[in-house]
């Protein structure tokens, strides 16, 4: 008389999982839980039973009619989000062009560094990695630049806070990539002490100076390092590189010139001029005049630098080179002003994109 509710509820249930549309929604409310549904029957006929039945049977209908009642509205919501979801999709014209994504591109110091490096690549060097904060004694004492030494004056130097205990050693952040110099010797000697490899590495990286920021000079900017270590590397090999490196970089009949310098790592020392690319030579406000752009800074590695790094002075020679990509970036693009480098505008960079 009574139906099994058990059975009754697992059909409900059951059914209810698979209705998808409204209308198999409501038939679905008529069939379990309207006027005619024999859950709701039962209600009716509880009056026939006897009292002792009747609460426990009168408490598992309404706990039945409760938990359809739940199930139906949790039911009826789902439907209203799918069909709602159908209709903003179908709102999507898909016939529209698409909106551009605008791409990244590469910062102009990135791409210069990349092209010096790929020249260089081209002619036989290696990429070594050197780290962006020194110990005091890579960035200046062991390239030949004592405490008092004047050059370090030339380099204002950001010192790193390593608390107050007075045996820590000073920590700074690289004034120049030849620190790395020490470093790649130093690698390249331990992998066989008593007779170390040759070397021919690039080194390029960011630098910091502590300085005032003009439209010539920043706090932080990058440097490509250079440095061969060999047997029998003279200064002529200096020359016919470096001159080769700028042809391939700059263009096939590019001259270059070499004037005197002096840096406490090299000995002796130069710097290297290339014929001005934007004028051929003939002098033009870039190259003020002078027919001449300043390149880099040069010299053979200092007998005491080479000891630093492992390699015997007596048994081996090399040379080393810095330049710097910003200044290169600056003379190829025509750029005025170097702060434009880290000013992060977009109406800027994406001139290079
Ligand atoms: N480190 C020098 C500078 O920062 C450049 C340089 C590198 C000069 C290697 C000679 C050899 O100006």
């Amino acid at each position: 008389m009574f139906p099994d509710l058990d059975q009754l509820r697992a059909e409900a249930l059951q059914e209810l999982e698979r209705v998808q549309t409204r209308e198999a929604l409501e038939a679905w409310r008529i069939r379990f839980l309207g006027r005619k549904a024999p859950l709701m029957q039962a209600f009716g006929r509880l009056g026939s039973l006897p009292a002792e039945t009747r609460r426990e049977m009168g408490r598992r209908l309404n706990a039945l009619r409760e938990e359809l009642t739940q199930a139906y509205e949790t039911k009826a919501q789902a439907l209203e989000q799918a069909e709602l979801e159908r209709e903003l999709a179908a709102r999507w014209d898909v016939t529209l062009p698409g909106r551009p994504v605008s791409p990244g591109g590469l910062h102009p110091t990135t791409l210069t560094i990349r092209k010096i490096v790929q020249v260089f690549a081209e002619m036989g060097f290696q990429v070594f990695r050197s780290r962006e904060v020194e110990l005091d004694e890579y960035n200046f004492q062991l390239l030949n630049i004592p405490p008092h030494h004047p050059a370090r004056d030339m380099q204002d130097t950001f010192y790193v806070d390593t608390g107050t205990e007075d045996d820590v050693p000073p920590v700074v952040l690289r004034t120049h990539t030849s620190p790395g110099q020490i470093h790649a010797m130093r690698y390249f000697s331990s992998l066989n002490p008593d007779d170390p490899p040759p070397i021919r590495v690039v080194l390029p990286g960011m630098c910091f100076r502590y300085e005032q920021i003009t439209a010539r000079s920043e706090i932080q900017f990058t440097q490509v390092e250079g440095l061969v270590v060999g047997r029998h590397v003279r200064f002529s090999d200096l020359k016919g590189t470096l001159s080769d490196w700028a042809r391939r970089m700059f263009g096939p009949n590019v001259r270059t010139r070499f004037r005197a310098s002096h840096f406490p790592f090299t000995e002796p020392s130069a710097e290297m001029d290339v014929e001005c690319f934007l004028c051929g030579g003939k002098g033009c406000p870039v190259c003020k005049y002078t027919g001449w752009l300043e390149i880099l800074g040069c010299g053979m590695v200092h007998p005491e630098v080479l000891r630093n790094g492992g390699y015997d002075p007596e048994r081996y020679t090399g040379f080393a080179f810095g330049m710097g990509p910003e200044r290169i970036t600056m003379l190829l693009y025509r750029i005025q002003d170097i702060r434009y480098f880290w000013a992060n505008d977009l109406r800027f960079l994406e001139q290079f994109a």
